[in-house]
């Protein structure tokens, strides 16, 4: 039978959970970063998550080690020729981006799609970066990639029918749900969910309430598994200030300005559980609120 190989170029949170449910679904995967470290923790992290779920029962040990077998790491992005697909998930930087691109639209052959897990960058932006802006998606995953359900798929304005279709043919083999989203910044679920996110910062700059209670109110009242502040750390807050600044360079409109408390966070160094830091204090080993965000 034929082996069918994706690259995921960026092993970190996302690409490497990218990867384990790429590989989950039986493709090869290449995962890709620019050293050996980066590869390696990636690696340990999809082996990790995947030994948790054979503790929970979720899997067996046999699916576990299926799933690392069909795992490569690689710090050659000219791998990607015999990729039939590569899924980028790397920083969110245009520039960064657009650069690993260009790279890759040299070596791979012009039969190869190209996606991109941007949180919010325009697809059509990022497509004219490369001479296949036909054969250009986005499919955008959530955060823990093997636990959410949804990705969303986003065509830019020369995406191919074709290419379309085969998104949608991955989507339904790695076993997840999607929605077909019209290219505009933020996509849908970031810009609905940095709307409530901003709104949750104003009230907390206007002291409506504690950051804790907004989150209790949020998850209590509304049944959302993490409040905006959990949420926001655990996606990292450079991440979150990112999907913002897009927001707000792209429509223009003041109502997304990023928020200045937010700001001062991100340019502290804190950027969520990643660091320790964020909007609660972790490096105790407990969640604490920081009361030194707060008025
Ligand atoms: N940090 C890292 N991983 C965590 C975590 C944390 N703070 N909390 C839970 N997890 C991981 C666990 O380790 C576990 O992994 P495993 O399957 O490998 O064992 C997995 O999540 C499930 O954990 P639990 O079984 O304990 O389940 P919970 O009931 O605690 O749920 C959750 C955890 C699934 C993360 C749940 O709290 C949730 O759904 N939160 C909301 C997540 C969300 O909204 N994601 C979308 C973010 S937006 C985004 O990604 C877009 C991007 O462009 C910014």
């Amino acid at each position: 039978m034929e082996q069918r190989v994706v690259m995921v170029v960026g092993a970190g949170q996302m690409g490497a959970g990218i990867a384990r449910v790429t590989a989950g679904a039986g493709y090869t995967v290449i995962l890709h970063d620019v050293d050996d470290n980066i590869v390696g923790n990636g690696i340990s992290r999809i082996e990790q998550s995947l030994s948790s779920q054979v503790q929970k029962e979720k899997i067996s040990i046999d699916e576990k080690q299926k799933i690392l077998s069909l795992i490569k790491g690689s710090t050659s992005i000219d791998d990607a020729g015999c990729a039939e697909m590569v899924i980028e998930a790397v920083f969110e930087e245009y520039d960064l981006k657009a650069r690993i691109f260009s790279v890759l639209d040299e070596i791979c052959p012009r039969e190869t799609f190209f996606a991109t897990n941007t949180s919010s960058i325009q697809i059509t932006r990022l497509a004219s970066t490369v001479k296949r802006s036909d054969r250009f998606i986005g499919i955008h995953f959530f955060n823990p990639p093997h636990i959410m359900r949804l990705v969303e798929i986003i065509p830019g304005l020369k995406t191919s029918r074709e290419t379309i279709g085969k998104a949608l043919l991955f989507v339904e083999k790695i076993k997840k749900e999607s929605v077909m989203v019209k290219d505009v910044p933020g996509f849908l679920v970031n810009r609905i969910n940095a709307a409530l996110r901003l709104e949750a910062y104003n009230c907390l700059m206007e002291g409506v309430a504690r950051l804790e209670d907004i989150d209790k109110a949020l998850k209590l009242a509304l049944g959302h598994p993490m409040g905006p502040f959990e949420l926001a750390d655990f996606v990292g807050l450079d991440v979150g200030l990112h999907v913002l600044q897009t927001l707000h360079n792209g429509y223009k409109d003041p109502k997304w300005r990023p928020s200045p408390l937010l700001e001062k966070l991100v340019w502290s160094g804190d950027l969520g559980c990643k660091t320790g830091k964020g909007w609660y204090d972790y490096t105790s080993g407990q969640k604490i609120p920081r009361k030194d965000v707060q008025f």
